[in-house]
């Protein structure tokens, strides 16, 4: 089976989230699970400059008349290929693949990415006659117009199915109306019964509403959606749509984080010969100035600072975690405001606060590698990869219980530590209480060595990688043309 994978972020060429990390790893999870894969994505720099051996597969118009080429070649990173649509007047810019440097969003963001929805329903279409796709599956908004654009294609030799993937209900793509002229959609398609949303148009609603499935990334998540709290007012279409809805967890790209073989950590570890992480420990205290203490607790985070991730929590709470004896290293970037907060907590507390303001991949991994908990305390999360990673790292998560984050972290009760199930720590208060009775809980157990000890080789073996979700996903494809 042929899948074309569409999204605008892919690991490790650009990346802002845990989107790029999914979009890396799908294809080569989904091509060992049997399929063909290959992806469009949008010609940001980086992707140009990794795309080797490639040919002109096409000389396009877009609908408001903008000449481009879309390329086919393979991407030496991931040894995959790729077609990309070359056209730097909209794709090379600086700042992030949506904002500028001052974080502003590109006014022509509609432009942008209803092109890669566009070239993704040219590409089903059969724009390439020597690779036919049987699956489009597009990623969040950035992707979302392919199923609109497919919908509205004249019928096919070969019927393409369409799926569409909700990272983040919360980023949903919205536009004037103004603008929807220029997509080359005909009108009936700006309606409730299409991607009109208030008056405006949204390409979340796009994806919501014309794909032949929806999947998010966690079961938990798929439920959360239909309801008004964290519906975003797609819930009542989400609800209508539940039969073709599918909550499919995401794994761990093993080829990237595994402590026993990972070149960001000097030493590496695995569950069965742990001594690699309490050196790992000691050389990140001793490099960021924190007390060099084997028996504090180290906290970490690494996160975009966001609403999302409920930080404010983390600083409601961080005197008592200090006063008790542990330490905390966070890095993120983000909301300004939180930044500077976080960055006054470790000036005051030189010896057991540190604090990264920034991007920085390898210092991520050097992260879960040294601390014994991973702090993930989101209002929402549709997954969450990082309480994943402390997992694979031996850094026990400590999370809100809501979407992934619920599915994959079992709280040390007494009963799931008498099973053997527990792997971190969960409260479900979202408030500073909540968090700090978790904190607790945490100190409790690492108060217990042989205990957390045994909690954490557990954590670590759990199985996590992409090989489960593949196989869910192609059922899928499978199901939608058999
Ligand atoms: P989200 O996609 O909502 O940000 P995820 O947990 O799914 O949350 O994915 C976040 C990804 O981004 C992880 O790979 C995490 O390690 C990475 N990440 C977040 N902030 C940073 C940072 N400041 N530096 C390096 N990596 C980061
Ligand atoms: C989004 C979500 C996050 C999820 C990621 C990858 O960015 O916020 O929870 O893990 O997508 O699916």
């Amino acid at each position: 089976m042929n899948v074309l994978q569409v999204s605008a972020e892919i690991f490790p060429l650009i990346k802002t989230g845990g989107l790029a990390d999914v979009a890396g790893a799908l294809p080569a999870a989904l091509n060992a699970a049997g399929c063909d894969t290959r992806v469009l994505l949008p010609g940001f720099a980086p992707i140009m400059t990794d795309l080797h051996g490639s040919t002109v597969l096409a000389e396009l118009v877009a609908p408001w008349g903008e000449p481009f080429v879309v390329r086919l070649g393979r991407l030496a990173s991931l040894n995959l290929m790729a077609y990309v649509i070359d056209l730097p007047l909209l794709y090379h810019r600086p700042g992030s693949p949506y904002e500028d440097i001052q974080h502003r969003p590109f006014a022509d963001n509609y432009r942008r990415f209803a092109l890669l929805g566009w070239v993704a329903s040219r590409l089903a279409g059969g724009l390439d006659m020597h690779w036919q796709p049987h699956v489009v599956h597009s990623h969040d908004w950035h992707a979302a117009l392919a199923s609109a654009y497919m919908a509205f294609s004249p019928a096919q030799r070969v019927r393409v199915a369409n799926v569409y993937t909700v990272h983040n209900l919360a980023y949903d793509g919205l536009f004037a109306s103004r603008h929807f002229f220029e997509l080359g959609l005909p009108s009936s398609a700006f309606s409730v019964d299409g991607l009109e949303f208030h008056s405006q148009m949204s390409f979340m609603k796009a994806g919501l509403f014309f794909s032949d499935h929806i999947t998010t990334v966690s079961p938990t998540y798929a439920l959360e959606i239909q309801t008004r709290e964290q519906g975003y007012g797609m819930d009542g279409l989400l609800r209508l749509r539940a039969n073709v809805l599918t909550g499919i967890l995401n794994g761990v790209d093993e080829t990237v984080w595994d402590p026993a073989r990972d070149p960001a950590i000097i030493h590496p570890f695995d569950a069965d010969k742990p001594a690699g992480k309490l050196r790992c420990k000691a050389e990140l205290q001793h490099r960021l100035g924190l007390a060099v203490q084997n028996d504090a607790p180290l906290f970490g985070i690494v996160s975009r600072i966001t609403e999302q991730k409920g930080l404010h929590l983390v600083l409601k709470v961080l005197d008592q975690l200090l006063a008790r004896g542990g330490q905390l290293v966070m890095m993120g970037e983000g909301d300004l405001g939180m930044e500077n907060a976080f960055r006054q907590r470790a000036a005051a507390n030189p010896l057991t606060v540190s604090v990264h303001i920034g991007y920085d991949e390898n210092f991520a991994h050097q992260i879960f590698a040294a601390t014994d908990v991973t702090l993930v305390p989101s209002s929402f999360e549709p997954c969450g990869l990082t309480q994943m990673y402390g997992l694979k790292y031996g850094s026990l998560p400590l999370v809100h219980h809501v979407g992934g984050l619920a599915d994959t972290v079992v709280d040390c009760s007494l009963e799931d530590l008498a099973n053997k199930t527990a792997n971190g720590f969960v409260f479900h208060r979202f408030d500073a209480q909540g968090l700090l009775r978790a904190v607790c809980r945490a100190f409790a157990l690492y108060a217990r060595q042989p205990d957390w000890l045994a909690v954490r080789a557990h954590a670590m073996k759990q199985p996590m990688g992409w090989d489960k979700a593949a196989a869910q996903y192609v059922d899928l494809y499978r199901k939608l043309c058999p």
